[in-house]
């Protein structure tokens, strides 16, 4: 496809007419749980547009939910998957192996925080990722109790919705959840104003109280939330939890799903502070688009599961894992992280002004290309999702592809695709401005 203009585009309302016609034919075809943020259809996809089948060209600020960090259909990974699907599409893994999983496990091994000795294992999606970390930390602990956090999300599969905190519409109706699964509170400096050692030690006391170490498997937690509102705990609650479960012989799990490869300003979100988990879950941004997952962890964890207890029809399938390593190489070729921290810096003065003009901005927070807005009743942390939906579809009237999160519904999330210019994200931020002046 050639290159796509790099500009906001309004040839029709938002949604055009061809897109109405799709979103008909939707209705009568797919599931009604299969829920759209966006009424538009897309034909393609790059740098930092998205453009729609009525030829309206979209600024994107929302990457397929974190998925297209270096940029929709980039070039290095068009070319590797082109190279893979000409030699072959499918072998399973588990039958004949082939070369790229190794290299992908090789890489994650690196990439991943720690230089002690890792090995990784390769799934479909990020709740297969979080179901295998579990599967694998029962495994070699031989206990059976697992933690989430208060506001995490971890996927849809029975075991991820029952990590999951929030019921709609993630866990509404599809219960019963897996059991053992317990939930510790999280940091949330906005709302609980806790330092991070004192986050920890709250979470810690439910830990030992509530739930019992010589039960506890392992801990998993985002460490920035994804779903849950973009929250960055306090400085010190990771590096305490990861010290306490490493006493503890818990598994410290850390679901860097969404937050991982380059996003944050850093190869993993808990690089920023050198917190080294036993397991870290990956999915979304390693694979340009493709859907592949792991986990990754210390070898004498990974390796006490028994032969064959791990794996999957198609993970780490060949195409997904030749587009992964396409990715790792342009992160690496043109230093993303750091163009994640330009990003951010730009967003975040961006969002500084205007959280100066409007009382109902109540916290701003992120870290790197990952960076939100909680809006609340001003003063108060009193969560205002009308204003935040409100906001939000302004933006899309105005060709912005932009989401929100939270457990509230009030969290505004800015997740750009690190190859976008900076012209369109100036100008998107101009679209999120007008969108607070006109719903004021
Ligand atoms: C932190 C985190 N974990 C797990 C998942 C589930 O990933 P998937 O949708 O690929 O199953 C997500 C998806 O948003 C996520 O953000």
């Amino acid at each position: 496809m050639a290159e796509l203009e790099q500009r906001r585009i309004l040839k029709t309302e938002i949604p055009g007419p061809r897109s109405i016609e799709l979103m008909a034919r939707k209705s009568g075809a797919v599931a009604r749980g299969v829920g759209t943020t966006m009424p538009v259809f897309a034909v393609g996809a790059g740098g930092g547009v998205v453009v729609d089948v009525d030829g309206n060209s979209l600024i994107d600020f929302g990457s397929g939910i974190a998925v297209t960090t270096i940029g929709n259909s980039a070039p290095r990974v068009v070319a590797a998957v082109r190279d893979q699907v000409q030699l072959f599409t499918h072998t399973c893994f588990m039958i004949t192996p082939y070369e790229g999983y190794v290299a992908v496990c090789e890489q994650l091994a690196r990439l991943t925080p720690g230089d002690h000795e890792k090995r990784s294992a390769l799934f479909n999606s990020g709740a297969e990722a979080v179901e295998n970390a579990v599967k694998i930390a029962r495994a070699y602990t031989k206990k059976q109790a697992v933690v989430a956090f208060d506001h995490a999300y971890h996927g849809r599969t029975n075991l991820a919705m029952a990590l999951t905190a929030k019921s709609m519409p993630y866990k509404f109706g599809f219960g019963p959840f897996a059991g053992e699964v317990y939930r510790a509170p999280m940091s949330y400096p906005f709302r609980d104003g806790l330092s991070g050692e004192a986050a920890a030690a709250r979470a810690i006391d439910v830990l030992d109280k509530q739930v019992g170490v010589d039960n506890l498997a392992c801990i998993a937690i985002e460490p920035i939330l994804g779903e849950g509102g973009f929250v960055v705990p306090a400085p010190g609650f990771l590096p305490a939890l990861a010290a306490w479960a490493a006493e503890q012989g818990v598994v410290f799990i850390a679901d860097e799903i969404q937050s991982g490869f380059c996003r944050t300003g850093d190869w993993f979100a808990c690089d920023h502070e050198d917190v080294v988990p036993d397991l870290v879950t990956t999915a979304k941004g390693i694979a340009g688009g493709l859907p592949l997952a792991g986990v990754t962890g210390r070898a004498e964890l990974m390796d006490s599961v028994h032969v064959g207890g791990l794996g999957g029809t198609y993970g780490g399938n060949p195409v997904a894992c030749a587009a992964a390593l396409g990715s790792i190489s342009e992160m690496e070729t043109h230093d993303l992280a750091a163009r994640a921290r330009e990003i951010g810096a730009a967003m975040h003065s961006r969002l500084t002004a205007l959280q100066e003009r409007h009382a109902v901005i109540g916290d701003l927070r992120g870290r790197g290309a990952m960076m939100a807005i909680e809006l609340c009743a001003p003063g108060t942390t009193d969560p205002d999702p009308v204003r935040t939906a409100a906001v939000s579809a302004y933006c899309h009237q105005q060709g912005v592809v932009t989401l929100t999160c939270g457990t509230w519904g009030n969290v505004f999330r800015f997740l750009p695709p690190l190859s976008i210019p900076d012209s369109l994200l100036e100008e998107a931020f101009d679209v999120v401005a007008e969108a607070f002046a006109a719903t004021a």
